[in-house]
């Protein structure tokens, strides 16, 4: 994953100095290395290396550089682990392009194997490399950029972003697979991003391109193709961005962002993840005498939903703990045939860290998942599985766990799979149902909010409140007790339904909120009413969370409830889709009550110790 900001001045002048500061707008899109590719005196050279733009740049002497045409990136590493080799751009074997991408190449392994044996030499491990080669063997073929850049689009799979440099046409030219490109229109330049907010400081015209659509940019202009053919010139738009936001992507915070990114991330992380590391992960899980999961906060409550898959969908029953437990109070049950799932979206969690030491030094396998994979946990692991999110920089985590439940997922549907309890048909089909549930959220993300704006007047004078469900929608009660807190500073205590009336439901009256999250199971769900009759009789202000078309709930509506409600989904995907809103209500809690939403007092975002 990347942020890409290629610059091709109009007049022969030196844009280095504008590719640089553009990239510095991209941060939340990558920051573990950064790269360029200039064409200077007619010959292509590429710059990279591990760090964040300035880092970069002073290193490698980029001020100094001049060229009139000139694509960077900066890196955030999903295949292949944040080194000089592994960051964008990547060139072909005669030096005439450079290529720079974000998101992932869902059959990287596929086409690897296949430039490889096409003789081509690869000098990284990542997904963006092997395309260089591709449109290599295409420009080999016919002189063509255009049709090479269609025949790469008909053999590369996934969710991503494709970013030429072409020395021979003197051109960038760039495609999309499913989110949209931005083109700024200016006198001196032209500048292509897949983040808008990045043209701020440089042009207030652009122009968008669709997904599937490839542009081409050179000092002459601009021009849009759709299936090979060229399009109707664009519509020159006006930039509207409020300076104060460009370093958030035009949100008002990072947290906000990165709720509304949730659905991407999570094509992301289905489309980073490789049927080779699953399988892999299978068979530590159907290999092991005993299964730990291992994790902190919110990331503990991921692994909490995963128990229920482990046991649903492969029949072993893991045990949860949190990391900071787990030494003083398991270890003695390690040994060779120990498998510790140990969960952690920064990787850097001091407990988790300490506790994969005792677990190798008993003899454990390690399978570690991480939104870092150039971090410790990385390194501790015997595999590891990126979530792939993206960067996340508010504290309260928010897509990195939509992203961890589908990665626990996946891999538990793997782990079916390879024991037989699925078939292959059914193990695809459930694949897909991901997508279907991404675009769901997509769609329905607005209205989820404009209905979590309306519901927070039922918590802002509260005194405090519960948030009750139960079973696989237990731990997402837990989380969302976590969120209110971190970013509300409200507080809220996640209450199993069934232990509801043993003694929380005393504090339940007028000034208390009380947070229903419906379960997905029908019984469950019927036993879930009537304690929100309780709630609401008791004079609770009650918000209920539920999936679209629970018609049960119309007949409970007073001006004491609001009704939030998230796209349907199957059982085990419900807690990704029942997330968004509760994030959404813990967010505009907090801009309600006037809370440093994305740096919470005394918190950060990796506790080390
Ligand atoms: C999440 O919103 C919190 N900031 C916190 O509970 C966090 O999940 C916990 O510290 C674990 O972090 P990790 O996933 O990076 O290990």
């Amino acid at each position: 994953m990347g942020g890409i900001f290629a610059v091709v001045s109009r007049k022969n002048e030196n844009v280095v100095p504008q590719v640089i500061s553009g990239l510095r707008k991209l941060r939340f899109k990558g920051f573990d290395s950064t790269g360029f590719a200039l064409i200077e005196d007619g010959i292509l050279n590429v710059y990279k290396e591990v760090g964040w733009v300035d880092i970069v740049v002073e290193k490698l002497g980029l001020s100094e550089r001049k060229a009139s045409i000139a694509l960077g990136q900066t890196r955030y590493a999903t295949h292949g682990r944040p080194t000089a080799e592994n960051a964008h751009p990547f060139t072909d074997c005669r030096q005439r392009i450079a290529v720079a991408g974000d998101g992932s190449i869902g059959n990287y392994e596929k086409i690897k194997d296949q430039v490889l044996m096409s003789g081509h030499k690869l000098q990284s491990r990542s997904d963006f490399e092997p395309p260089a080669h591709l449109l290599e063997e295409s420009l080999e073929r016919e002189d063509n950029l255009l049709n090479a850049l269609e025949t790469l689009k008909e053999k590369l799979e996934g969710f991503y972003t494709v970013s030429v440099l072409d020395r021979d046409t003197a051109s960038i030219a760039a495609y999309s697979s499913m989110t949209k490109l931005y083109v700024g229109v200016s006198p001196n330049a032209f500048y292509l991003t897949n983040t808008l907010t990045a043209l701020h400081g440089f042009t207030d015209h652009y122009i968008i391109i669709d997904p599937s659509e490839t542009v081409f940019v050179t000092s002459e202009g601009v021009n849009v193709y759709s299936k090979g053919h060229e399009t109707t010139p664009r519509q020159v738009l006006t930039l509207e961005v409020d300076p104060a936001l460009v370093d958030k992507g035009g949100f008002p915070h990072h947290m906000l962002r990165e709720i509304y990114e949730a659905p991407l991330s999570l094509l992301r992380t289905l489309y980073t993840l490789q049927e080779k590391y699953l399988q892999l992960a299978s068979r530590l899980i159907l290999g092991a005498d005993n299964i730990y999961i291992i994790a902190n906060g919110t990331s503990l409550h991921a692994g909490m939903v995963a128990s229920y898959y482990l046991s649903e969908l492969v029949g072993v029953s893991p045990v949860v703990t949190s990391a900071a437990e787990f030494p003083l109070y398991y270890v003695e049950n390690i040994g060779p045939g120990s498998l510790v799932v140990a969960i952690s979206q920064s990787g850097e969690t001091g407990d988790v860290l300490s506790s994969l030491y005792e677990a190798k030094i008993r003899g454990a396998t390690i399978l570690g998942l991480t939104n870092y994979i150039g971090s410790r946990l990385a390194r501790l692991s015997n595999v590891y599985l990126p979530i792939a999110a993206g960067p996340e920089l508010s504290v309260p985590a928010t897509k990195t766990f939509t992203s961890t439940l589908l990665l626990l997922y996946l891999v538990s549907l793997a782990a079916s799979k390879e024991s037989g309890r699925i078939d292959s048909i059914t193990y695809r089909e459930k694949m897909e149902s991901v997508k279907s549930v991404a675009s769901r959220l997509s769609e329905t993300m607005t209205r989820m909010d404009e209905e979590v704006k309306k519901a927070i007047i039922h918590a802002r004078n509260c005194r405090g409140g519960y948030i009750v469900s139960r079973g696989i929608t237990y731990p997402l009660a837990l989380e969302a007790a976590l969120k209110l807190k971190e970013a509300s500073y409200f507080h809220a205590e996640g209450v199993e339904a069934g232990e509801f009336k043993h003694g929380p439901f005393v504090l339940v009256e007028k000034g208390f909120m009380t947070g229903f999250i419906i379960p997905v199971e029908r019984l469950a769900a019927e036993a879930t009413y009537p304690l929100i009759l309780s709630a609401i009789e008791a004079g609770a202000s009650t918000v209920v969370f539920s999936l679209e078309g629970d018609e049960k709930l119309s007949q409970i509506q007073t001006e004491t409830v609001s009704l939030i409600r998230t796209p349907r989904a199957e059982r085990h995907l419900a807690p990704i889709a029942y997330s968004i809103p509760l994030q959404l209500f813990a967010y505009r809690l907090g801009v309600d009550l006037g809370r440093p939403i994305d740096a919470p007092r005394y918190l950060t975002k990796a506790v080390l110790r």
